[in-house]
């Protein structure tokens, strides 16, 4: 069943199985978390976990779409400038994008952290590699990737 299908049959659980699976998060996330779940309203832990996964399947499928396609997109992040190694990294992986990257902004959060956006352009497939080697720094808080398309086909 494809991932958009699966979306629209949301509500009409009857026919699929339910899995249970455990999940190990810190204290703080999951008080967050839970935070999260009363602004919007959710009745479980479970069927918000739900949405958000969904919401994660049908972007990803979004993006497969999109693959041929020239596409814009911002990469933004939070990291702790104290790692010497991280910010070294962060250049290093920038570097090997000289195509894709447009300009990135560096903002000193406070006296520990900095935010940078980085403004892409180019195939889909190479921006999400950028912005997925960005995320896997160890010392790299958040990394929000959003990408949306110029219209154009790639030639
Ligand atoms: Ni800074």
């Amino acid at each position: 069943m494809d991932i958009l299908e699966t979306v629209k049959k949301k509500n009409k659980n009857e026919n699929s199985s339910i899995i249970r699976f455990g999940v190990s998060i810190p204290a703080d996330l999951i008080t967050a978390f839970d935070q999260y779940i009363r602004e919007r309203e959710y009745s479980s832990r479970s069927e918000a976990i739900r949405d958000l996964i969904r919401e994660k399947l049908v972007e990803q499928e979004w993006e497969r779409e999109a693959n041929g396609q020239t596409v814009v997109g911002t990469i933004t992040y939070v990291y702790d400038h104290h790692k010497r190694e991280l910010v070294e990294s962060i250049l290093d992986i920038q570097h090997d994008f000289p195509d894709d990257v447009i300009v990135s902004q560096h903002v000193h959060l406070d006296h520990h952290n900095c935010l940078e956006v980085v403004i892409v352009r180019g195939r889909p497939s190479s921006l999400r590699s950028l912005a997925y080697k960005l995320r896997a720094l160890k010392g790299v808080k958040h990394c929000r990737f959003t990408m949306t398309t110029t219209g154009k086909r790639l030639s």
